[in-house]
């Protein structure tokens, strides 16, 4: 298989995938992509009952809606129908309304296609729950991040106080594992590791620990790519 220069991170959330996918794709020179944002831009647009619409009729609104990205590492920005897309989107909210509209296939179909296009335009951090199993099968190196739940609520928590969002552990907690139980359990790119993936827990490392050793990997594949076409 011909491999593409992608390298994806997958995991559930509250496991610093954002975090790590912007500094990776800065040591990389690469730009990188945040798919949870498109799902959530999506869901924000379409509206609150989205979910509840037929297919086609899904199918026919998401056509309307197309993404690119600008610029590299943390300085990318995704940009939907030629707007950088906001802020609003990383409320507890608008994650729980995308994980509801990303269980359709007709939004995961139209959201593939523009996926594949921008990371065979440019190389890329991709990052999201199905790069590596659906989207980037043929992706260069492949990662599957975990983290303990109760460590991931503690993650989120902080990051909703420090943009200045109310957040009460007990209840975050219970939001990632209704959240984890909706993308893992669902039919379609359910949330799992590719089997060509390196499974990292992060749960007792810092993200200076986790780049390394993603560093490492992506090091050593390149240098084996390199050497089998020698
Ligand atoms: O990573 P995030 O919290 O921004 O993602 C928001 C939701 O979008 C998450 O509950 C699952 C869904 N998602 C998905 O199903 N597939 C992706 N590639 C990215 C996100």
């Amino acid at each position: 298989m011909d491999r593409i220069a992608v390298i994806t991170l997958d995991g559930p959330a509250g496991v610093g995938k954002s975090t790590l996918a912007k500094q990776l794709a800065g040591k990389l020179g690469v730009a990188y992509l945040d798919t949870g944002a498109m799902f959530r831009t999506l869901a924000l647009r379409l509206g609150e009952n989205a979910h509840l619409l037929d297919s086609k009729e899904l199918s026919k609104r998401c056509a309307a809606f197309s993404f690119r990205l600008e610029g590299s590492g943390s300085k990318t920005v995704l940009l939907c129908n030629g707007e950088p897309i906001g802020n609003d989107i990383r409320t507890e909210k608008a994650g729980k309304m995308a994980s509801l509209i990303a269980a359709i296939p007709a939004v995961r179909d139209c959201l593939k296609v523009l996926q594949r296009k921008i990371g065979l335009e440019t190389p890329l951090v991709a990052e999201g729950r199905d790069m590596g199993t659906v989207i980037f099968p043929d992706a260069l190196c492949k990662f599957f991040l975990d983290a303990r739940p109760e460590i991931r609520a503690l993650r989120r928590v902080h990051d909703l106080k420090t943009r200045g969002e109310e957040a009460n552990l007990q209840e975050i907690t219970e939001a990632i594992r209704k959240r984890d139980a909706l993308d893992r359990g669902r039919a379609v790119a359910p949330l799992k590791p590719a089997e060509d993936a390196v499974i990292v827990d992060t749960s007792d490392l810092d993200i200076q620990n986790v780049l390394d050793v993603l560093m490492r990997h992506i090091g050593e594949k390149a240098m084996a790519i390199r050497g089998f076409r020698d």
